[in-house]
Formats: C-alpha cells, structure tokens, sequence
C-alpha cells in the first residue's frame, strides 16, 4: 500500500429503479448519439430513448459487437463528427459504454483511435461529454477512465486508459439489467466480483478503494446467485448493480492485476465472454496471492463471513461453478498445445500491478492446473 493516496472520481452518479427516466432532465444539447448494439436496438432501446428525447435530435449508432474493435470505435466517432453531436450516450453492457468513451474522443479529435493505443498520441483533453448508462452488472464501465479496444491489426485487447475518459454521468438503472439472459448475468457479475477482488489486492490499492471494493464482494457473494436463478428477482438485480458500479469506483484508479491480464487472450485468442474469462482464474489468484497480502485478505474474509483462505476460495469456486458458466480451460477450447502462446501472452501491464510477482513458470502451473 501506498503511504500518500490519492482518490478522485468526477463521475457524477444516479442510481435507482426507473432512473433512466431522468436522461432528458441531464441531457441539454441539441443532438445527441446514442451508442448501443444491435441485441439491445432490437430490443427497442432506441425507441424509449427517443421517447425520452423527443425534442432532441437523436442519432443512432447501434453497430457495437461484444468486445469493440478499433474499426467499429472509429466509425462511431465519425458519425458523431458529422452530425455536430453536443452528448454521447452509451446504453448496454461494457462494450457499449467502451465504445461511447472512445467514440466521443475521436469525434472530438478526428484522429483513429489506433493512434492512441500504440502512443503515438496523448488524450490531452475533455472530449464530447459522455453519460453511460449501463445495462449489465459487471464491468463498472459508467465509473472508469478506461476503455477497452480490440486491437483488431495486433489481434489484442487492449485497454485504453486516461483521466479524460470518465463519463460525465451515470446513470444506473437496476430496472435495465432484469432482460439480461442467465448467462450474461453470470459472465458479468463475476467479472464484478473479479473487479472487487482485483481492487482489493491491486498493488495500487488505497483506503478508499478497500472499501469500495469490500461493498462490492460483500454484495456479489449472496446476490449473484439469486440474479442468476430468477432474473425478476429485484433485490439481487439492485445488489448487483450496486456491486458492479461499486467495483468500478474501486478498480478505477488502482486498476486490475493478473485475472485481467490472462482473461485477455482467453478473449483475444479463444474468444471468451470477458466475465467468463475473468472468472477462470480467480479462485486460483486469491490462493496465489493470498501470501503476499500479509493479513489484508483476513479482515476481507471477516467481512465475509468466512474463515479461513480454504473457506473464501471454496466459495468463489462453488458460485462459479453454480452460476454455470465453465471452470476448465478446456471447455474454453484451449488445448495443452496452446499453453506457451497463453502463458506469453498473458503477461501485459496489468500483471504487474499483481500483489506477488507472477513468473512464467508460476503461471503455466496455474494453468495446467485448470485445463
Ligand atoms: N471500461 C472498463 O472499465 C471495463 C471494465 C471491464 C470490462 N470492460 C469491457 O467490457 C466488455 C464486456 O462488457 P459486458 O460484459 O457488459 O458485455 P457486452 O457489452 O459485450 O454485452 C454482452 C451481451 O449481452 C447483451 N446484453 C447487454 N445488456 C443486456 C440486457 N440488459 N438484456 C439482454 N441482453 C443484454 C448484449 O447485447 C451482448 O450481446 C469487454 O470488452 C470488456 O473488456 C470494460
Ligand atoms: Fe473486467
């Protein structure tokens, strides 16, 4: 732990069932551009929007894809360019709210958003501002400064990061994650409790951030199960929008550390949902770094309810396994023959920020172990 923090969230937030309601009371410019994908479109997100906005111009973009690449990003912020958009309104699951973040800057900037990813360029600026409405539980995308782009041309992901990517506002509507389907409920929360947990132990890691990140497992523990079980359940959705925007609010600043480095090729290469990614690797890191966190992880299991580290990881590794989504490298169609290509590339930046250093030796171990 550091000994000087320093904590800052500019993200202005409205939480509570029925909040999107208040969209037209925040939204005071002219044209606005809704980013959405094409599910939550069909859906007919983009006619309640306009419903809300019916004074406004409302341009669509509704082309987002699951883990948005630099091409669709680009694209998105040409549009808005073009149509002098004053607002940027993002509405689904991360990779909506992604594309919205990056969008309003290359919008702002005419530039592709390529150029930031490989540092040829600074975001040195506020951009269009940008209010993210989530419609998962998971990736706390409505608080970060973060963006994360499929790097289509170096077949990576990669997350784009800078203090002018924080929305403006979120807008957090519990009542828009009820339509989720079983296993995006699943993928999504424990890609929640990854961010709870990944905050916790992040070697950026400050007061402030303990307690956000404890609310956030404290939550994701009883209630993602229930979530799960019965989508109508308006408690568990509530608790785990709570959760997934408290676990943004946590990992904003300290960051994620080595379950998001390695669920990056699991995506990348393999082509697993984030949340699922995430939530391969976890049980097997808080063993991992349970050594290196000289008591900090027992006053998390206090706050828990449980025990001992046998305990916490037993019932990180029970929910997995009872919210149904895979617990073996193997059912993620990676073979003992693509363990070296996994291992290399799984040590980006964010392995660094893991509270005990992780050696390739360390790694292959892990992995070997869940094939
Ligand atoms: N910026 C950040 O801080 C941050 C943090 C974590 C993850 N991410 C990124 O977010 C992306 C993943 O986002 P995600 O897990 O929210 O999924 P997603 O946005 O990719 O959506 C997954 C699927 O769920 C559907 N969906 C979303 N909301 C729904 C609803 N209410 N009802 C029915 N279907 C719905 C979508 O249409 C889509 O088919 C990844 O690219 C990940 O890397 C970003
Ligand atoms: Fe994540």
């Amino acid at each position: 732990m550091n000994d000087v923090w320093n904590y800052l969230s500019p993200v202005e937030i409205l939480f509570g069932d029925g909040a999107l309601a208040r969209l037209p009371e925040r939204v005071d410019t002219a044209a606005v551009l809704l980013v959405t994908d094409p599910h939550l479109a069909a859906a007919g997100i983009t006619e309640r929007v306009r419903g809300l906005l019916p004074d406004r111009e409302v341009v669509v973009f509704a082309d987002v894809e699951p883990n948005p690449s630099v091409e669709t990003i680009n694209r998105c912020g040409r549009l808005a360019g073009e149509h002098k958009i004053g607002c940027v309104v993002g509405v689904g699951g991360g990779s909506s709210l992604d594309t919205a973040k990056a969008a309003a800057l290359v919008a702002a900037t005419g530039a592709d958003v390529a150029e930031y990813l490989d540092g040829k360029r600074k975001v040195e600026k506020h951009s269009i501002p940008v209010i993210a409405v989530p419609t998962t539980a998971g990736t706390g995308s409505e608080v970060t400064p973060v963006s994360v782009i499929t790097w289509t041309a170096r077949h990576c992901k990669q997350p784009l990061v800078s203090p002018y990517l924080f929305p403006a506002l979120a807008i957090v509507d519990p009542e828009l994650t009820y339509s989720m389907p079983a296993t995006v409920t699943a993928a999504t929360g424990m890609d929640a409790l990854s961010h709870g947990l990944e905050a916790y132990w992040s070697r950026g890691a400050m007061p402030v951030t303990d307690a956000l990140a404890i609310g956030c497992i404290t939550r994701v523990l009883p209630f993602l199960g229930r979530a799960v079980r019965n989508g109508d359940d308006r408690e568990a959705r509530r608790e785990m929008a709570l959760a997934s925007l408290l676990g943004g609010l946590a990992f904003a600043l300290p960051k994620t550390a080595a379950v998001h480095a390695c669920s990056f090729p699991l995506t990348s290469r393999f082509g697993v949902p984030h949340g699922t990614a995430c939530a391969l690797t976890l049980a097997a890191f808080v063993e991992f770094n349970y050594p290196a966190l000289q008591g900090k992880m027992d006053v998390l299991f206090q706050c828990c309810g449980v025990r001992s580290l046998g305990e916490f990881a037993d019932a990180v590794r029970a929910l997995h396994a009872q919210v149904g989504l895979p617990t073996r490298l193997s059912q993620c169609g990676v073979r003992a023959e693509d363990m070296d290509t996994l291992v290399a590339e799984s040590f980006h930046p964010n392995m660094r920020n893991n509270p005990k250093e992780v050696t390739p030796h360390d790694l292959t171990d892990i992995y070997r172990r869940l094939l």
